[in-house]
């Protein structure tokens, strides 16, 4: 196990609007909730979490950046830059960590745009589909995959 047992989860735009925000697709539970349960199974790992939300690209980057001899691994659900951002992926390519790609609905199932992911060149891996639950099955393999470095 590193020395950090800290976790960075990274929300991208309009996931702040999550539980009023397109429902059919993306369900009724608000990031606030989310991040209650990410906090709860974190704990549960023996992880501590840093959880940020954030429409600004630059933002982003800049948390991403930070996470560097820092952080244990990052979540990240970048919203709609996971389709768009090379710098977001850049950054994710300059820390050595591991990476759990999230996303709440199954991009695959939906617009072709979205079924290009710059995130995942980056990832460890990528969750993507189940709702909510995306995170927590996140925390689990991010856990892991620091247990195990
Ligand atoms: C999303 C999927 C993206 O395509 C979209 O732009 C989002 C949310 C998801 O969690 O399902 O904002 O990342």
């Amino acid at each position: 196990m590193p020395h950090s047992t800290l976790i960075l989860v990274l929300n991208g735009p309009n996931l702040n609007l999550l539980g009023t925000r397109e429902t059919d697709i993306y369900g009724t539970h608000s990031l606030a909730d989310i991040e209650a349960s990410v906090r709860q199974r974190a704990a549960d790992a023996g992880l501590a979490v840093e959880f940020h939300q954030s429409n600004s690209e630059a933002q982003l980057v800049d948390w991403v950046q930070g996470a560097r001899d820092r952080a244990a691994g990052l979540i990240v659900n970048a919203g709609a830059y996971t389709h768009t951002s090379v710098a977001l992926l850049d950054a994710l390519r300059a820390v050595d960590l591991p990476i759990v790609e999230v996303h709440l609905s199954n991009i695959f199932r939906r617009e072709e745009f979205r079924h290009h992911s710059y995130v995942s060149q980056a990832a460890t891996g990528m969750i993507s589909g189940f709702g909510p639950q995306s995170y927590d099955l996140a925390v689990d393999a991010l856990s892991s995959l620091i247990k195990n470095a």
